[in-house]
């Protein structure tokens, strides 16, 4: 039998309580690595873990540099090191900018872009003390081009590409290749949970026709998951600061 992909890789999620985190935690325990699943809402996390061989689960704000310093230190004290990060985490407001208080761009931003670099910040050390590994951040195809309403989210994720960049060429030395994903829509609660936000404020009557015209579907979480399964891998050896976006072609066309 072939060895897997992941065979007793140290792998943390973040976000990993639903949604594509809890995709991506599903597919590295099934390539064989152990999985600490984080998330803020414990009992989702904890719920995902219980059903996945070899993970344990442990809640995390990723605002919080103690909270993120914590989950790196309970992965590495229950397995003795740490392998693979995913700061996958994310939140998104739908308002225009000048619509927009300086609290809630923060709450977006946070979340998104500053939980990225406390990830980072906190794995790197313990992943370069294994000796190496991947770090996978989701990012958006929103890095890339405006998508109306969702400034902050953008911007956040814009940082997201560019600190992966910085992360990679600072860590390639020490064997830490870090990458980011950029998915288009993907058929998760978070984007469910705004498509009446948008269909009042853009006057679309049906989102999911835009979507389906745009980028031909939703993207489904299994997907996003596969690539990164990759990206932990050593298949993926030569990819690092790269940004890859998986997005039914949303970002290239015009119409
Ligand atoms: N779904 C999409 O279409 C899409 C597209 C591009 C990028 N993304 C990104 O993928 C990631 C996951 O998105 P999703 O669609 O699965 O979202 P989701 O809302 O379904 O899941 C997000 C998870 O993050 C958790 N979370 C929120 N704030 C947190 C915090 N402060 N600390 C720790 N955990 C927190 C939530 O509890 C939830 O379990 C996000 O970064 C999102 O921006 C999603």
């Amino acid at each position: 039998m072939s060895k897997k992909l992941l065979q007793d890789k140290v792998a943390i999620v973040t976000g990993a309580g639903r949604g594509l985190g809890e995709a991506v935690a599903r597919a590295y325990a099934a390539e064989g690595a152990k999985v600490v699943v984080s998330d803020i809402d414990a009992s989702a996390a904890q719920k995902v873990a219980d059903s996945l061989p070899g993970a344990i689960a442990v809640a995390c704000d990723v605002r919080k540099s103690e909270q993120v310093k914590a989950l790196v230190d309970a992965a590495v004290s229950k397995h003795g090191r740490l392998d693979i990060m995913v700061p996958n985490a994310g939140v998104a407001r739908v308002a225009p900018l000048v619509s927009t208080s300086y609290e809630e761009w923060r709450e977006v931003t946070s979340v998104n872009l500053d939980g990225v670099f406390l990830c980072i910040r906190h794995a790197a050390p313990a992943i370069i003390a294994a000796g190496g590994g991947s770090i996978i951040n989701m990012a958006s195809v929103t890095a890339k081009a405006a998508c109306a309403l969702i400034g902050s989210y953008a911007a956040a994720k814009a940082g997201v590409v560019s600190l992966t960049q910085t992360a990679a060429v600072e860590l390639r030395a020490h064997k830490v290749r870090v990458n980011a994903i950029l998915p288009g829509f993907i058929d998760t609660e978070l984007v469910k949970s705004h498509i009446p936000e948008f269909e009042e404020q853009l006057k679309l009557p049906d989102f999911g026709a835009v979507v389906a015209q745009r980028q031909g579907r939703y993207g489904t979480v299994e997907e996003v998951a596969h690539l990164a399964v990759f990206l932990a891998s050593e298949r993926s050896s030569f990819s690092t600061g790269s940004g890859f976006v998986l997005d039914g072609g949303v970002s290239s066309s015009l119409l």
